[in-house]
């Protein structure tokens, strides 16, 4: 898979896919993240990337041509199976739009800031409009970074255990169940004797009982949705 971001401050998500999972995914081979930089694509000697806002108002707008400009460059060189723009107005995002997003070939994001960009980029481009949830972030590029994180780490190859993506919470609409590690007793807590049985079966039945209580208690809104 092939990730482009764009972004007014790629420098600030330069980091976060330097390390770790998304650092081994691209080294591995498995995922290929290009950082973009906006205003490389303005025609201002300032490169400038946004405006007033047509008809005033408070704050700045991202402005077409230099996204237009950038968008087409990509596309020059590849097709997209979806360009998405980060928005607080988008669909709010879930495990199963990281599952769908993570069987695509090669993914366009386009990050906002300030006021958002012009409503004809959005009409003329954009083929996915996502946010991660009721609040407004200062700029759409921790949120292109949450979904990335979360469609690389389902890209098969990426994590070392295989199935462990499929074990996650929100997989089947259910919580994950507890889990523990060494020592088997802490300060006079031992863990639940099921788990040393070494019996995969009961384990597996703790598990997933486990699991339904979480989502009962926590989620009950996922939990209808189960179907369980
Ligand atoms: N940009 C600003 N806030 C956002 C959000 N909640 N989701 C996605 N992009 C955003």
């Amino acid at each position: 898979m092939r990730i482009d971001i764009i972004s007014v401050v790629p420098k600030l998500m330069e980091s976060f896919f330097a390390h770790s999972i998304l650092k081994r995914g691209q080294e591995a081979g498995h995922v290929e993240v290009i950082l973009h930089d906006l205003r490389d694509y303005s025609l201002s000697k300032q490169r400038q990337v946004d405006d007033y806002a047509f008809g005033g108002g408070a704050g700045m707008v991202m402005s077409v041509e230099p996204i237009a400009r950038c968008i087409r460059h990509l596309q020059s060189e590849r097709h997209y199976d979806e360009i998405i723009y980060m928005t607080p107005d988008g669909e709010t995002f879930n495990q199963q739009t990281a599952n769908q997003l993570s069987l695509q070939g090669n993914l366009l994001f386009l990050c906002g800031h300030y006021k958002g960009v012009d409503q004809r980029v959005r009409d003329m481009f954009i083929t996915k409009e996502i946010s991660i949830g009721d609040y407004v972030l200062s700029g759409g590029e921790l949120a292109a970074a949450v979904c990335a994180d979360a469609i690389i780490r389902l890209i098969p190859g990426v994590l070392n255990d295989e199935t462990s993506a499929l074990t996650d919470s929100f997989q089947d609409n259910l919580l994950a169940p507890p889990v523990y590690t060494r020592p088997a007793e802490f300060e006079g807590i031992g863990v639940p004797p099921v788990l040393l049985s070494g019996h995969e079966a009961k384990i597996n039945e703790w598990r997933f009982e486990q699991s339904i209580e979480r989502t009962k208690a926590r989620r009950p809104d996922l939990y209808q949705k189960s179907g369980l």
